[in-house]
């Protein structure tokens, strides 16, 4: 079922958020691979919104996350925990809204022309396994909608699939 992933570019983030979740259930399965999932997940991500520039997986393990399955340019390898806004959202195990990346102290600039981003913890039975980084190539880009289904989104993937 993963290959077929269906995209409507005339809903609004929100309408699309409940599309995707819809399919998340197909799309993801503990039959496969948790990299292959999650490299599924980041290109339904960058296939879904246009304003995404980047979007991937930084995995946990001993106080550092380890890029993951991504889409979008090279990036930082590691991360440690505090560090950045990824590892701020680790360490708080919050998601983190950021509209403009200048303003964030500490902010890892792993593309140039990153503007806003997100972050959102996976997290299960109060342990970290990883997060969720989204980047923009424009401020603003992300609010409290994107927050509230990638939150759900990141709960189902920590229930389905680590
Ligand atoms: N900007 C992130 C680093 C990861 S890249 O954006 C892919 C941060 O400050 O944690």
């Amino acid at each position: 079922m993963a290959e077929s992933f269906l995209i409507d570019n005339n809903l609004t983030d929100e309408e699309k958020y409940k599309l995707f979740i819809k399919q998340l259930d197909h799309l993801v399965n503990n039959q496969d691979k948790l990299i292959s999932n999650l490299a599924n997940v980041a290109a339904a991500l960058k296939q879904t919104f246009d304003k995404i520039s980047w979007v991937g997986f930084y995995l946990y393990d001993e106080q550092i996350l380890y890029l993951g399955p991504f889409q979008g340019k090279v990036a930082c390898t590691k991360i440690e925990i505090g560090k950045g806004v990824c590892g701020q959202a680790a360490l708080l195990k919050n998601s983190i809204i950021v509209p403009n990346v200048l303003e964030f102290p500490g902010h890892i600039f792993c593309d140039a022309e990153s503007k806003s981003e997100i972050v959102i913890p996976i997290i299960k039975n109060d342990s970290l396994f990883a997060v969720l980084d989204i980047d923009s190539n424009q401020f603003n880009s992300f609010n409290e909608i994107d927050k509230l289904y990638l939150e759900q989104i990141c709960i189902i993937l920590a229930q389905k699939i680590f």
